[in-house]
């Protein structure tokens, strides 16, 4: 039950490094499950979620050597073909082992992950994918059971684009007979940085970053060496935290293509962006225009910004609109930034921010990963000392991240009850 103390105001200003992706090391730790033979991956994020997938793999069997920023695992064999509730409950990404095992086992029996703060995240799509590729699925007592002899290629088109169930039928599409072509599948970066790992074990995937990706089964993968791609969403964090202290921020070590949506956004609010080959720099004075944005599947602009650029809007000239059109309860930080003085209404899937507000510090709660981080940022510009509790949520997803934001002049303290 840490709890952060920020002091503000502060001018950030300086060079911090991105971790890897959260959202990409997952899929590629579960990738592991696909061969029997070493998976070495590299520039994984110390982070708790990373820990639950590695304890998650662990039990199913998984030979693991890790240490901060890398892993090595090998799936000799698989001894227990599922994930239980206690895991399954802590992390929903734990559903991505479903399709690995599915492939590479026979039968699989995972609990169904239940509810979460941004909304009610069904996994019906990914069920559905696997009926497609011949498996034969039930739901019994929470859990998903699902099993095939072999799967078989098919012809996936997803209703709405989801990036976990386009991971999912990716990996386990792999391992099945003939070719299996997805539609409407997820363009995410994290989907390209999956496809890259499976082809480096002898996966036949192409189409991955379009809206279509084709994967030719083959009899087995082996084992390869594999660097996650730098998070994105951590690196526009602290490109926000740069922007809402008027500061000047440089994130090294970063993927500028794959912020773009973000860049433009601030670069009509009226910030100053430059991007390098692999660092965005971004420098803003004192005052910011009020934007509207639209959270959309990449690459579109990413709804796990989209609390973050909240904050931001809360010190901007004039009226920003933010539809958030992916998650359906994902407004949790609203009550908690106008707790800080923030003008805020919510008007059905949208929330309307006036601006400029002077933002003053006070105690706060945490409730997912993404309000955390948009409760830190708003914490940097406000007047006075903020408390933000349970930051359990943010260490989910952020690399240290007080020592990030002290390194940029910030204040930040963690108190460990
Ligand atoms: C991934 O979640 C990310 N998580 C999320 O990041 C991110 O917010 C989300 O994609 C959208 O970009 C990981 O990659 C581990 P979806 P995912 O399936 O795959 C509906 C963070 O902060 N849907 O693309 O679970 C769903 O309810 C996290 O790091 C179904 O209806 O999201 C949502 O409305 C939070 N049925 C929409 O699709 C399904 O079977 C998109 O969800 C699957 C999804």
């Amino acid at each position: 039950m840490d709890r952060f103390h920020i002091e503000g105001p502060v001018r950030l200003e300086g060079e911090v490094e991105a971790s890897g992706a959260k959202n990409a090391a997952l899929p590629c730790l579960a990738a592991a499950l696909l061969t029997p033979e070493p998976v070495h991956l590299s520039n994984l994020p110390d982070v708790r979620d990373i820990r639950t997938m590695q304890k998650l793999l662990a039990h199913t069997g998984v030979f693991l050597s890790a240490r901060p920023g890398e892993a090595t695992l090998e799936a000799r064999e698989i001894h227990a073909a599922d994930a239980p509730y206690d895991l399954v409950k802590t992390m929903r990404a734990s559903v991505l082992v479903l399709g690995p095992l599915l492939t590479r086992s026979g039968q699989v029996r995972v609990s169904l992950p239940g509810g979460c703060a941004i909304g009610v995240r069904p996994i019906d799509l990914h069920l559905a994918a696997f009926k497609r590729l011949g498996a034969e699925v039930t739901l019994e007592h929470g859990y998903v059971e699902a099993k095939a002899a072999r799967l078989r290629g098919a012809r996936i088109l997803f209703e709405t684009v989801t990036v976990t169930g386009t991971e999912n039928a990716m990996l386990a599409a792999t391992l099945a007979r003939g070719e299996t072509v997805l539609e409407n599948a997820a363009r995410e970066p994290e989907v390209v940085d999956l496809a890259r790992l499976l082809r480096s074990m002898g996966g036949r995937i192409a189409g991955e970053g379009t809206a279509t990706i084709a994967v030719e089964g083959v009899e087995a993968l082996h084992g390869a060496g594999h660097a996650v791609v730098a998070d994105r969403i951590e690196a526009g964090t602290y490109a926000l935290a740069g922007a809402i202290t008027r500061g000047d921020v440089a994130v090294r070590r970063c993927r500028p293509e794959h912020l773009e949506a973000l860049m433009e956004s601030l670069t009509a609010a009226g910030a100053r962006v430059e991007k390098g080959a692999d660092t965005v720099r971004v420098r803003a004075t004192e005052r910011l225009s009020g934007q509207d944005i639209s959270t959309a599947p990449y690459p579109g602009f990413p709804t796990d910004l989209q609390a973050q650029w909240m904050a931001l809007a809360t010190g901007m000239e004039g009226e920003s609109r933010i539809t958030e059109t992916i998650f359906e309860n994902r407004f949790h930080h609203v009550a908690e930034l106008q707790r800080m003085g923030a003008r805020i209404r919510l008007d059905g899937r949208s929330a309307i921010v006036e601006g400029p507000a002077r933002l003053m510090g006070a105690s706060v709660m945490a409730s997912d990963l993404r309000a955390s981080a948009a409760l830190a940022l708003a914490a940097l510009a406000a007047q006075g000392e903020t408390v933000i509790e349970r930051v359990y949520h943010l260490d989910r997803g952020y690399e240290k991240m007080e020592e990030k934001l002290n390194r940029l002049g910030a204040s930040v303290r963690r108190v460990s009850e």
